[in-house]
């Protein structure tokens, strides 16, 4: 399957496509995690792409696009993948539309995670990440590791993300209502668009998530 997760910062995108990668058994592609592995290995991409993503706005197209193109490029993709945080406007998504046509492949669904603005806010606020891997993600309240500061997975030291703070994910919220959401009608004209309330628990949205996705085939 070739899934594409959109939503606002927060609504759980990223939680939500590593178990679903697990269960489809699809690689999960993530532009932001992407990114954020370039700046912790102080590449020339990282360091263009830190300066947008502090400011809370999207990194330029050209080498987004670039980017997620060579990752959907790579063997482990070629049976499907979930991407998540991209297409991230309308000319990323018809770039996407392009490359898939070019390879004679079309997209299955768009997942749409709902949750309301005091909630992702608060969902943000209390985001620990591990350093080591960005997949292994927690909240200090919602689900809070083991040991404070801890990885339960791997050990590793749990960190606030630098975009985190609360000035930046104001900017944020600001980018996806003008940037991002456009996509959905983009992709409700090719009937692709499920939507899903992303709230309560974790389990309970990957479930969601799961019929929504049986329903499109
Ligand atoms: P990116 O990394 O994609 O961030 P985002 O879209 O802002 O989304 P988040 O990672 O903040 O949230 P999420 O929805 O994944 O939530 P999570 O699962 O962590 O992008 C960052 C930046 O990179 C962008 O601002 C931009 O600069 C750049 N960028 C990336 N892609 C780009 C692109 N295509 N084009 C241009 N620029 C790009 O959950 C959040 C918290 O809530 C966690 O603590 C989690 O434990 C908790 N939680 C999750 N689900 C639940 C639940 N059901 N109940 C309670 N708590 C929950």
């Amino acid at each position: 399957m070739r899934i594409v997760l959109v939503g606002p910062p927060g609504a759980g995108k990223g939680t939500q496509a590593t178990r679903l990668a697990e269960t489809l058994q699809i690689p999960h592609i993530s532009t932001g995690d992407l990114f954020r592995a370039n700046i912790s290995q102080q590449t020339e991409l990282g360091k263009l792409a830190k300066s947008y993503m502090d400011a809370g706005n999207l990194v330029p197209d050209e080498v987004t696009i670039a980017m997620a193109k060579d990752r959907m490029e790579q063997p482990d993709a070629e049976g499907g993948f979930l991407l998540d945080g991209f297409p991230r406007n309308v000319s990323q998504a018809e770039a996407l539309d392009e490359l898939l046509e070019t390879e004679d492949m079309k997209l299955d669904a768009v997942l749409d995670l709902e949750a309301p603005e005091d909630e992702v806010v608060k969902r943000i606020a209390g985001r620990r990440v591990c350093r080591n891997d960005s997949a292994h993600v927690f909240h200090v309240t919602y689900t809070p590791p083991k040991k404070e500061g801890v990885c339960d997975v791997c050990g590793g030291e749990l960190y606030q993300r630098d975009d985190d703070s609360e000035e930046t994910v104001r900017k944020r919220l600001e980018v996806y209502h003008t940037q991002t959401e456009p996509i959905i009608d983009y992709y409700k004209s090719q009937g692709l668009v499920a939507t899903i309330a992303a709230t309560g628990p974790v389990d309970e949205v990957t479930r969601r998530a799961l019929e929504a996705l049986k329903r499109d085939q």
